[in-house]
């Protein structure tokens, strides 16, 4: 890979990377669309990355289809696939990590304290296999994308990260290769994220201010439903990701949510520009 993208580089193509861990959807595609509008190259990475998961979480379990998302990238025109090996990324006696502090310690490093120590290490050694020149993430998992900004600016990557808004589903659930884990009925339940974050969105146009109104409203509309089981519901801002009491004219937010639904942990955000 690295004597590939040192090749393209030298015959001055820019690249774009897009990090996934496959079993791809619209999600995925739009982030290879964005790519591919603005690179001459896109290397799109699938790689399941057992570091970000802790011991008791879904490694064994994620969803792996290999020889789908090979057919999709195809179709994409995607120029090429990094499909590397466990052993290849991480070699016996591996012990390096890269870890953002502070920002990775609240809201998804609250529930899931080694996960962002993973996701940086891997994204840190994607950058240096793809030298990718622009690199594309979603806004569905905002923190990490503003954690991998923070790393890139604070070690100096020569990537310009380009963070790509959260497609759903017709009906409004964020989508996510973990959906396929809820039955119809926890699939139907699912659907009180987007509900929830979009009746907060409401209640602050109509003007109210204060974030735990506001976050209470949002904690009963999840409860009602019978499978939820809620972890946070946070408004931060945007930049910071700070969480505030008030919510103040001229500045923007992101409304975050985790929730799990039967066994399956999702998440979701918007971004309030006030
Ligand atoms: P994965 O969950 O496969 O997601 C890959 C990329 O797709 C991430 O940047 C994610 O934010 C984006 N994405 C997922 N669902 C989306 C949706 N509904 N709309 C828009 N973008 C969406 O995130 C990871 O993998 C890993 O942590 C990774 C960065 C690859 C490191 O292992």
């Amino acid at each position: 890979m690295q004597q590939l993208s040192a090749k393209l580089k030298a015959e001055g193509f820019s690249i774009g990377l897009v990090p996934t861990m496959g079993f791809l959807h619209e999600g995925h595609l739009s982030l290879i669309k964005k790519s591919k509008q603005r690179t001459d190259i896109t290397v799109v990475s699938i790689f399941v990355n057992p570091t970000q998961f802790a011991p008791n979480e879904d490694l064994k379990k994620y969803p792996r289809d290999i020889e789908r998302d090979k057919r999709i990238l195809k179709k994409y025109n995607v120029d090429y696939l990094f499909l590397p090996g466990e052993d290849e990324i991480y070699p016996e006696n591996y012990q390096t990590y890269v870890e953002v502090n502070n920002i990775s310690k609240t809201l998804e490093g609250e529930f899931r304290p080694t996960h962002f120590k993973g996701v940086t290490t891997i994204v840190s050694i994607l950058f240096n296999s793809v030298y990718p020149d622009f690199a594309f993430f979603g806004q569905k998992d905002v923190q990490q994308s503003v954690i991998i900004n923070r790393m890139v600016n604070d070690l100096k990557f020569p990537v310009k990260v380009v963070v790509c808004p959260i497609v759903r589903e017709a009906d409004g659930l964020a989508m996510s290769s973990r959906n396929i884990f809820l039955s119809p009925k926890e699939r139907e339940d699912a659907l009180v994220l987007y509900k929830s974050l979009k009746s907060a969105a409401g209640i602050i146009k109509s003007g109210e201010r204060n974030s735990s109104v506001i976050v209470n409203n949002m904690l009963e509309k999840v409860k009602s439903v019978d499978s939820s089981n809620p972890d946070y519901i946070r408004i931060v801002e945007s930049e910071t990701f700070n969480e505030v009491k008030k919510i103040i004219d001229g500045k923007s937010y992101f409304i975050l949510i985790a929730c799990k639904i039967g066994n399956t942990r999702l998440i979701d955000n918007i971004l309030i520009k006030m």
